[in-house]
């Protein structure tokens, strides 16, 4: 991997900018995506992830599942409201429209 290689390619962020993150003291996912935007793009890190984990990991000498998160947050759609209204949060019945 050479320090110019794109790590996350939906901000266009690079593996140099990472490593300048991590030696401004950046120790976790979100300190490193909120510095460089890596994650913040349309994936929603479904891509770079992982690779800055790995980074990560290489740089503080601990295991990559040390910094993935349990579980993967998709991106929401859009939902109308009629959805939202028809929805049963108190558990009784629907409305009827
Ligand atoms: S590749 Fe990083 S947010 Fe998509």
């Amino acid at each position: 991997m050479s320090k110019r290689e794109i790590i996350c390619r939906c901000e266009e962020v690079t593996k140099e900018e990472i490593i300048q993150a991590l030696q401004a003291g950046d120790t976790s996912l979100e300190a490193i995506k909120k510095r460089t935007r890596a994650g913040m793009g349309y994936c929603q890190g479904k891509s770079c992830k992982r690779l800055v984990a790995k980074l990560l990991s290489a740089y503080l000498g601990m295991p990559v599942a040390h910094f993935l998160p349990g579980s993967i947050r998709y991106p929401v759609g859009p939902v109308t409201l009629k959805v939202i209204a028809d929805l049963d949060l108190a558990g009784g019945k629907e409305n009827e429209n």
